[in-house]
């Protein structure tokens, strides 16, 4: 019987089928807890969220440590080198969320467009006066062209959500996809460059890593076209929010659909003044099933390497390209 601290509450039935071989600590305040404190020197296993910073030092406390499951498909909240070094496993969600995170970009790409926010609140304030020809015009969604960042399985996902709407795809990543699977998402690939200049949304999905913190910046962000939309349902620190909410007051931005920010859950003060703005609480996973089934996921790959066996889902100790999100 390993001793597992499991980070915060979970939903589903992962945590009783842990309980069932193993000596489960559970505590709401994750790893930076005294629950995890009294137990630290004889845990084998970490059931991690993403809110839970895994760093060397983190590892040098810990010294029994077999594996980090993260609760998540992002794993930048984890030190892979410090990892590898120690030779801790670290293992991700992959597949599980794809479709719903998919599903929120999409309803933010939408909300964002068509301002269904803005007028929610406009609704509810007793802004609704009457139905007239110009009132609330937005930005037209099908048959536009859409950019995604990142072409892994979750920014192809969305582009199959876009192809529903008549748009057309554009994609960029770090290593361009083959002829075929290229063939069966409909897209085409361009330099980032190319796509922030020609495409009416750009949906983020690369992970978040030194190369693509900040990787829309001020001056990024002025080279998009004029009227376009920006949505990221991938990591915060990949957008400068200053810059995004300069770019959504002064141009060239027409709105933005955001579930992740660059301080959760902090946000900067210029983005909850902007109207433009549609504001998420990181909910892209966050459909009960998706959920549960990460937990699960995450639980099993903590069964299977205690048990002696290859995770089910280990995540390459090098920095993740911008294409496996
Ligand atoms: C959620 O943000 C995830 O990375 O799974």
């Amino acid at each position: 019987m390993a001793k597992v601290f499991v980070s915060g509450t979970l939903p589903g039935d992962g945590v009783a089928a842990l309980r069932a071989s193993h000596d489960v600590v559970q505590a709401e305040e994750g790893v930076r807890s005294a629950a995890f404190e009294a137990c630290r020197a004889d845990v084998e296993a970490v059931v991690a969220l993403l809110t839970d910073r895994i760093d060397a030092a983190f590892l040098e406390a810990s010294p029994r440590l077999r594996i980090v499951a993260n609760v998540a498909v992002g794993v930048d909240n984890v030190d892979l080198a410090a990892c590898r070094a120690r030779g801790v496993i670290v293992t991700n969600t992959p597949d599980v969320l794809t479709e719903a995170t998919a599903d929120l970009a999409f309803g933010l790409l939408l909300a964002a467009a068509r301002r269904i926010a803005e007028g929610d609140r406009l609704v509810r304030a007793g802004g609704f006066t009457g139905w007239t020809p110009t009132f609330m015009l937005g930005t037209r969604v099908h048959g536009t062209t859409l950019g995604v960042v990142g072409m892994g399985r979750i920014g192809q996902a969305v582009a199959r959500r876009a192809r529903g709407f008549g748009m057309n795809v554009l994609y960029t990543q770090r290593s361009r996809l083959d002829e075929a699977a290229e063939r069966s998402a409909a897209a085409t690939y361009v330099t980032l460059d190319e796509l922030v200049a020609r495409a009416d949304f750009v949906s983020l999905h690369c992970p978040l890593t030194a190369a693509t913190t900040h990787l829309f910046d001020a001056e990024r962000l002025a080279r998009m076209k004029p009227g376009s939309v920006l949505v990221n349902t991938a990591r915060g620190p990949i957008i400068d929010e200053a810059a995004l909410a300069w770019a959504l007051e002064h141009g060239p931005l027409a709105a933005a659909g955001l579930d992740v920010f660059e301080r959760e859950p902090v946000v900067h003060p210029s983005l909850l003044t902007r109207p433009n703005a549609v504001l998420a609480p990181h909910i892209g996973s966050a459909d009960r099933p998706t959920r549960e089934a990460m937990a699960r996921r995450a639980i099993d790959n903590v069964l299977e390497v205690l048990a002696g066996r290859p995770a089910l889902s280990a995540v390459a100790p090098a920095p993740l390209s911008p294409v496996t999100a």
